[in-house]
């Protein structure tokens, strides 16, 4: 046990989060201590007894708000985790989704991408996404940036200053036909990727990270796939792209590298495939590819609703997880029109019943499944789950204050006569929910929303 002196925090009440082992459990009226750095020092659940509630808060600020018992209605749930979401794509994030993935980047991405180039411009939609997604609930995200450097400097620092914890990634792309001034020479990438991950890392952010991105294979040559594989080994960083999301993406990329098995070897002889890489979508990945992501180590981020906005395909997720290769959610905005990942949650659970109703032999995944996908699942794919996730002991507090309740409404009248029905009819609405039932959300212990004045600006 800690000394009680170093803890900073102490919250009461109940408390939701996966294990490895169990996708939904629930700790009824709980404990939790919090220390200076923001991370989970005590837990202790069933608090019966007034004594011992007073022993362990002998010495330590309680925070005011939560003196006592939640509302019946709240509970805390972990931060959740956003695997894959393209930061300058929020600006047109609901919009332009009437063609295919390929067609689709050509046609509005890619120019919308290079209006990047202006840091103001940058400045402005970078501080609206983190801000979105912290709202929404989103502890940790993956991000793409642009090509640019210096704007994806930018958005370090924005997620840095807001409280968020991020990976971010400058974009590598030095094969695109379809647009003349959204591309870089294989050196200038190279080297802007060197700069990058030297520059962000030199400003020593507590919780955000560089990540290697090259865009997908499409856009990279061999050479630049190369030496971006070299560069995340040398500095031991994190790496992400895209594999497998269209059937005809999968075709260009059997043209494009005749030599390769599948698409998954592609990244695995560029020594792509690391237990620090994640790839969105996957739809089309074999059972053999699977293999291969277990064998690395390697992660998938799934992307329920870009992947039915353009047309993309129906991850089988029951699959992925029988491959034992980890698995966690992605909000892949703007191909995905919603920058929530309790949106995503409702999507999966969505493409799943899909998949049941062309196969009733198809086993869904459940409500805790997702809820784990969302959380715990998210934090292994990103391999940041010795850090956060659940509420383990020894972790950071990220984590959500919900209310999921309609006063006085139905679920009450649901909860007075069935308790434990009850507590878990409350959870499940969570995935019904959106913002509005978050009431607060903690990073490493530290509130980020509501913002503060300084934040709010
Ligand atoms: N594949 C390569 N780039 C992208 C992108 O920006 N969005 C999606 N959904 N897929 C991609
Ligand atoms: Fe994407």
């Amino acid at each position: 046990m800690e000394e009680s002196s170093t803890i900073e925090q102490v919250y009461r009440g109940t408390f939701v989060h996966s294990t490895p082992q169990t996708p939904l459990l629930i700790l009824e009226d709980a404990l939790l201590g919090v220390n200076t750095h923001g991370t989970i020092s005590q837990r202790q659940k069933n608090v019966v007894s007034t004594h011992c509630y007073t022993k362990l808060l002998c010495g330590v600020y309680l925070n005011s708000s939560l003196c006592g018992f939640l509302p019946c209605s709240e509970f805390f749930m972990p931060g959740m985790v956003d695997t894959h979401i393209h930061a300058p794509q929020y600006s047109y994030a609901g919009t332009a989704l009437d063609l295919p993935l390929l067609q689709w980047l050509n046609k509005y991405t890619f120019p919308v991408e290079a209006h990047f180039a202006d840091l103001k411009f940058a400045q402005q939609i970078y501080n609206q996404v983190v801000k979105r997604t912290l709202r929404n609930g989103t502890t940790t995200a993956c991000y793409f940036a642009t090509i640019h450097t210096d704007a994806s400097l930018l958005l370090g620092q924005i997620a840095n200053d807001l409280g968020q914890r991020a990976l971010v990634g400058k974009v590598c792309m030095d094969r695109n036909d379809s647009a003349k001034t959204y591309k870089e020479t294989s050196q200038e990438s190279q080297e802007e990727t060197l700069r990058f991950i030297k520059e962000l890392l030199e400003k020593k952010y507590p919780r955000v990270s560089p990540v290697v991105t090259p865009r997908f294979a499409l856009s990279c040559t061999e050479p630049l796939l190369g030496q971006l594989g070299a560069i995340a080994k040398n500095n031991n960083i994190h790496i992400q792209s895209h594999i497998s999301e269209t059937v005809d993406e999968v075709n260009v990329v059997k043209e494009l590298f005749p030599d390769s098995k599948s698409y998954t070897d592609v990244y695995n002889k560029h020594n792509l495939l690391t237990d620090k890489t994640v790839m969105a979508h996957g739809c089309y990945l074999s059972d053999e590819e699977l293999t291969l992501f277990r064998q690395t180590g390697a992660s998938l981020a799934h992307c329920p609703n870009s992947n039915v906005s353009l047309c993309s395909g129906l991850l089988d997720v029951r699959n992925v997880l029988k491959h034992k290769v980890k698995i966690g959610l992605g909000t892949d905005v703007a191909g995905g029109y919603s920058a929530s990942i309790l949106d995503a949650a409702r999507r999966a659970l969505e493409t799943s019943k899909v998949l049941t109703i062309q196969n009733p032999g198809y086993k869904t995944l459940t409500f805790e499944e997702v809820f784990r996908l969302a959380t715990l699942g998210g934090s292994q794919a990103l391999s940041l789950d010795k850090q956060t996730g659940n509420f383990e002991v020894g972790k950071d507090f990220d984590a959500l204050r919900v209310n999921v309740a309609a006063p006085g409404g139905p679920i009450d009248l649901i909860k007075d006569e069935h308790p434990k029905v009850g507590i878990w009819t409350l959870i499940i609405k969570i995935v019904n929910s959106d913002d509005r039932n978050i009431v607060e959300v903690f990073v490493a212990g530290k509130k980020v929303v509501p913002f503060t004045e300084k934040t709010q600006e």
